[in-house]
């Protein structure tokens, strides 16, 4: 024989054959769960991280869109990546706005949202750097968020932003370490004013899908809320109709429930209670959590009921993307999404709650746990949403609603 397989047998050796191509097999996987968990080997991680510093610099140099006030810088979708989760009809991009400190919190909102996700970021001049660094690191380092998250970056146009030191102090992001992260409060930045609002607006405003679900950053949806409302909405119907997601917060320590059955179990423990039930009742009352708690168990999301707005009412809700946007003018703490809801009242939207829906926020909130200034701003803005009430009425003459 001249290959010398005739004491061996072929059937051997296809046997062989296949044993190493099932150990390719089994390597081969076994890269790919490493990659998953996204140790890029270093050269490749760094001509990546390169790249992208070069492209983030350009994209402030060459940035020339404001605000409607003209006082803000607005770039939009800073990393400019194609998105790879499928658009759907239905489909629903999960929106929200941050400073930079609080930016760590969107590894959550990528592990538990598997669509889109938008998110506006606030810096000024004595932040950007560390933003800059924050943003790549999470770019870099968390592969959900390299294909979901599409970061919005918001700045004062009237400060001195040097690119030279820019481009020459970038942090190596090490994926290994998480960067440390500063503890201020959102409204707390010295001197100036957090224009909720308008960061609203960008994030909604570069949305590519139907819907629209806006949360606040430290909030949590239920797991599967995407796939059930794609699902739902196909069949309905009503485009004067918004979904209502009750919302809740969860004490410190606990575990932040999927789905409804476990959020039931919690609340009855006591470790989950209606969102602001201590800062502001009245806020979250329409939504009746009292009719929510005892309904029929369903494994169908839908509409449970609906509700009439009453005076500070701010749900959290899913709408059509053409809602009307926030109003800019309102910066700092109070009326920004009361004013939104009195609107959209105005303009006839219905609000109908979903059964199967929730959000929960990381944290109990207490009335003296705000900033110090809140009592002004709040004031503040109560005389600003008078004088927008009254513009309403001029924008909606037909309306007979109120608020
Ligand atoms: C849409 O829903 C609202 C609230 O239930 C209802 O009042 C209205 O009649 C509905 N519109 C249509 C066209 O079905």
């Amino acid at each position: 024989m001249v290959f010398g397989f005739g004491k061996i047998g072929i059937g051997k050796v296809i046997a062989f054959l296949v044993l190493i191509i099932v150990l390719i097999q089994i390597w081969h996987i076994g890269m790919l769960t490493k990659h998953e968990r996204m140790t890029l080997p270093n050269n490749q991680k760094n001509e990546g991280q390169h790249g992208k510093v070069r492209l983030l610099i350009s994209k402030i140099e060459n940035a020339h869109v404001l605000d409607s006030s003209g006082s803000y810088n607005i770039i939009t979708d800073i990393f400019c990546h194609e998105d790879s989760s499928p658009t759907l009809q239905n489909d629903v991009t999960l929106v929200s706005q941050t400073s930079s400190n609080n930016l760590d919190d969107v590894i959550a909102l990528s592990e538990r949202w598997d669509g889109a996700i938008s998110i506006s970021v606030f810096t000024h001049f004595k932040d950007l750097q560390f933003a800059m660094d924050k943003l790549l690191h999470l770019h870099l380092c968390f592969p959900k968020i390299q294909n979901r998250v599409h970061f919005h970056l918001v700045y004062p146009l009237d400060n001195d932003i040097s690119l030279d030191e820019l481009k020459h102090n970038f942090a190596s992001s090490n994926c290994e370490n998480s960067m440390k992260t500063f503890h201020h409060q959102n409204y707390e930045i010295e001197g100036i004013e957090y224009p909720h609002n308008l960061l609203r607006n960008t994030a909604v405003k570069f949305c590519k899908t139907s819907y629209v679900f806006l949360i606040d950053i430290d909030m949590l949806p239920n797991k599967y809320l995407r796939r059930e409302f794609n699902t739902f909405v196909q069949s309905f119907k009503n485009d004067s109709v918004v979904f209502v997601v009750p919302s809740f917060e969860s004490k410190d320590d606990a575990v932040i429930p999927t789905d409804r059955t476990q959020l039931l179990r919690n609340w009855r423990l006591k470790k989950i209670r209606p969102f602001y039930f201590d800062v502001c009742q009245k806020c979250q009352r329409p939504t009746d959590y009292d009719q929510w708690q005892f309904l029929p168990d369903s494994s169908h999301l839908n509409i449970a009921y609906f509700v009439q707005r009453e005076d500070a009412y701010e749900p959290f809700y899913i709408a059509k993307k053409d809602f009307p946007l926030y109003d800019e003018r309102f910066k700092q703490y109070g009326y920004n999404r009361i004013s939104q809801v009195c609107e959209m009242n105005i303009a006839g939207y219905n609000f109908g709650v979903l059964n199967n829906a929730f959000l929960i926020h990381k944290g109990f909130k207490y009335r003296d746990g705000f900033h110090k200034n809140k009592e002004i701003e709040n004031n503040r803005n109560r005389d600003l949403f008078q004088q927008f009430k009254r513009e309403l009425r001029t924008k909606y003459p037909n309306s007979k609603r109120s608020c």
